[in-house]
């Protein structure tokens, strides 16, 4: 496999006008060359996920990935998964090397395009690797925007993400860590209790297990402005989740302009993961058992 990470530069339209940007290229997913063992990493990670997922993920994760046509067979081919999608809601899935610098990844959500990762773990690291592969971007991101209101906002926030960059590197720390608290580690308060129906969740074993069952982590009430301040983990689960009670309350919550929320949130000191605040709606307020007490970011 190409692990090779192909750069250029284009130029890309900002509110700051067109500014040229490095750009990871896209790349037609690559099909014929899956080794039979990327095929069997995917099938073993599908059908692990999918045990654990019952009772765990929310039922419209649950039931867009069944109708999205997901199976643990092969690996998906983007083409034919684009069908389905595009007739749902519009989005368009596109294969790309890897992490992509932030405006041409807000850029690609602006136009309903999610870029996913064309290659796949290897058999040593399905437990945990540092970035995002196939079966977290695929299993994990794209179910959901079948869903009209989650592919709304997963848009919405791809223009936010142009706002603020033109804003400036703050109101990017504040929009990071709502895509952060949401669409990587969101739960849902359902009717018969919370579900996960972040990303970074669904396709960790360990942490779908972890964020709805220990007594370790907080678990506390969307609060917009709340989540813009708080910081949070990238190496070990996270020491806070936070709950929507639907995905129109986070699409309603987003609504407003948030430039103002910016510059008032440039007065105010960051929040530690792992706080609680006497504002805050409790669900669980966490042991913090084995939390590390450094490495917030
Ligand atoms: N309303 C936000 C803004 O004005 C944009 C946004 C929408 C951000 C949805 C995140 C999610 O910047
Ligand atoms: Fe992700």
């Amino acid at each position: 496999m190409n692990l090779g990470t192909p750069t250029r530069v284009e130029h890309q339209l900002t509110d700051k006008g067109y500014v040229p940007v490095y750009t990871t290229a896209v790349v037609e997913q690559p099909w014929g060359d899956y080794t039979a063992t990327d095929h069997e990493v995917w099938a073993t990670l599908f059908k692990r996920q999918r045990e654990v997922l019952v009772g765990r993920a929310s039922d419209e994760f649950l039931r867009t990935q069944e109708a999205m046509g997901m199976a643990p067979g092969h690996i998906p081919k983007f083409d034919e998964l684009n069908r389905t999608l595009r007739k749902a809601t519009g989005w368009e899935l596109i294969g790309v090397e890897g992490l992509l610098p932030e405006l041409t990844f807000f850029d690609h959500l602006a136009n309903r395009r999610f870029p996913v990762t064309w290659w796949i773990r290897k058999p040593e690291q399905l437990d945990y690797l540092a970035e995002p592969d196939l079966f977290h971007d695929l299993f994990g991101h794209v179910p959901l925007l079948m869903n009209p209101v989650f592919a709304d906002y997963m848009q919405a926030y791809g223009r936010g993400g142009v706002k603020a960059h033109g804003i400036g590197p703050e109101a990017l720390v504040n929009l990071t860590r709502l895509y952060w608290y949401t669409v990587e580690f969101g739960l849902i308060r359902q009717d018969d209790g919370l579900r996960i129906y972040g990303s970074g969740i669904v396709s960790s074993k360990g942490e779908s297990i972890h964020c709805l069952e220990s007594a370790a982590p907080n678990r506390i009430g969307f609060d917009l402005e709340r989540i813009m301040r708080t910081r949070y983990r990238i190496d070990t689960y996270q020491k806070t989740y936070f709950v929507i009670d639907s995905y129109e309350q986070l699409m309603d919550a987003t609504r407003p302009d948030f430039t103002p929320i910016y510059t008032k949130l440039a007065q105010q000191d960051s929040i530690p993961a792992g706080t609680v605040l006497n504002t805050d709606t409790v669900f669980n307020r966490g042991t913090g058992e084995g939390w590390a007490t450094d490495g917030d970011v």
